[in-house]
């Protein structure tokens, strides 16, 4: 009932955060942040890490998910409003989306790596934007295994191919596709 999407951009190279595991300016660009922001008021759920929030001006209407190894299983986050905090190694996604209120619709997984990771084998769309022309040495690859392997050949492995791609900004090489399931 419930479909899962999850939205990154990375660099050439698959990563989606510097060496200090923060987001640099070299990887936000309007074009992809406005995507972004109008594919997250389109969704029901928004689920992310402790250092994922997506921090924009309508946040605090979204409901939401936070992963944290902090509670026992399922908690009310009191940091955020509408926000369960969940510990997924002692509650499944389902209880937490029954704790959150959110049980149809769409949730959208926004990071970081191991949150986009648990969700593999779930997505029916991963879009992933790209910027060709930058490249973050030593950063923080999209999915753990990153980059032994591209994320590409991740997503591939785990069922989801390459229908579409859009060209977000010309001028700096970035595009966005859709990889979906089947
Ligand atoms: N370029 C992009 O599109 C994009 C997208 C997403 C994030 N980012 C950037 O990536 C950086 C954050 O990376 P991060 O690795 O620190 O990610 P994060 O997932 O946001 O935060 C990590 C924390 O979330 C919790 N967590 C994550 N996975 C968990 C799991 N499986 N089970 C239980 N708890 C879990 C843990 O919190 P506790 O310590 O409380 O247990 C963990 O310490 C930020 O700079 C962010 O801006 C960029």
């Amino acid at each position: 009932m419930l479909s899962v999407e999850g939205y990154v951009i990375v660099s050439a190279n698959g990563m989606l955060a510097d060496s200090n595991h923060v987001m640099p300016d070299v990887l936000k660009f309007p074009e992809d942040q406005a995507f972004f922001e109008a594919a997250l008021d389109r969704s029901d759920l928004i689920v992310h890490g402790q250092h994922s929030h997506e921090q924009q001006s309508r946040s605090n209407e979204r409901t939401r998910i936070v992963l944290t190894r902090r509670v026992e299983a399922l908690a009310p986050d009191p940091a955020f409003p509408n926000a369960t905090l969940w510990n997924p190694q002692r509650a499944s996604f389902k209880q937490a989306c029954e704790h959150a209120g959110v049980t149809s619709g769409k949730a959208a997984i926004i990071g970081g790596p191991a949150v986009y990771a648990l969700f593999l084998d779930r997505y029916d769309v991963f879009w992933i934007s790209q910027a060709h022309g930058v490249t973050v040495t030593n950063g923080l690859g999209v999915f753990p295994q990153v980059p032994i392997h591209s994320p590409q050949n991740i997503l591939s492995r785990h069922g989801l191919t390459a229908r579409e791609t859009r060209v977000l900004n010309a001028a700096q090489s970035v595009d966005l596709t859709a990889w979906r399931r089947g």
